[in-house]
């Protein structure tokens, strides 16, 4: 099943909670928190708060993308918050497999996240281990930017490698992601869809996720 996730880095950050709501009612199946620190990537947003004020707004998983240095250092900290899923950089985790546990011991699920010119083999000793794959398809740091074409061979690349290794590890895609070339990135087998400026710098958020829905169900069918 192919999935959305709205990313509420491009939603209006005084109506954080209603940008939420209305993901929710349009159908949206998780939503996407970027966590940039300064250091890992040149630009400051939210932190733990956000995760934890968010969590009664919404049923849907809160899938927390941590673009930080030490990750190991804040991934406690979105735990408690009530972070669902956590995904790490792999460029900024100094013991990934210690950081991937402690995810994963409290319940969470774990993701990895790959920069675009970051090799796919340096997952070979930890992809048993992965409950996702997040394959950034811009340099991370903003949402607006343009989709970097040559990630369309990389994730067949991945899809293949995986299949390979018969791992069902869903790919999820994040950046410069809008309805134009969606239907391309999910054929080059993209799961999870993280979408921030195709949904809520368009005019009619909900109608976006409405049509990516459909879509998808239509792009499903045997
Ligand atoms: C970029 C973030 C993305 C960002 C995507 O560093 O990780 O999640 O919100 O935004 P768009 O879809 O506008 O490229
Ligand atoms: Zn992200």
């Amino acid at each position: 099943m192919i999935q959305i996730a709205p990313s509420i880095l491009s939603a209006d950050f005084t109506r954080i909670a209603d940008s939420v709501k209305m993901a929710e009612d349009a159908g949206a199946d998780l939503i996407h928190v970027d966590v940039m620190d300064g250091h890992f990537v040149p630009n400051l947003t939210s932190g733990p708060e956000l995760v934890a004020a968010l969590k009664d707004k919404t049923t849907l998983p809160l899938d927390v993308h941590l673009m930080v240095e030490n990750p190991g250092l804040f991934i406690p900290l979105f735990q408690e918050a009530g972070a669902d899923w956590i995904s790490i950089h792999i460029e900024a985790s100094v013991h990934l497999h210690q950081d991937i546990s402690s995810i994963k011991e409290k319940g969470q699920r774990a993701g990895l996240v790959l920069n675009p010119a970051t090799p796919i083999h340096l997952m070979n000793e930890i992809i048993q281990d992965l409950d996702f794959v997040l394959l950034m398809t811009v340099n991370p740091g903003w949402g607006g930017q343009g989709f970097i074409e040559s990630c369309h061979k990389k994730i067949r690349h991945l899809k293949n490698w995986l299949t390979g290794q018969k791992l069902e590890i869903p790919i999820q895609v994040d950046g410069g992601i809008k309805l134009d070339n969606l239907e391309e990135i999910i054929q080059d087998g993209a799961d999870i869809i993280v979408m921030g400026s195709g949904i809520y710098k368009e005019e009619d958020p909900s109608e976006v996720i409405k049509t990516i829905k459909s879509l998808v169900k239509e792009y499903e069918k045997p």
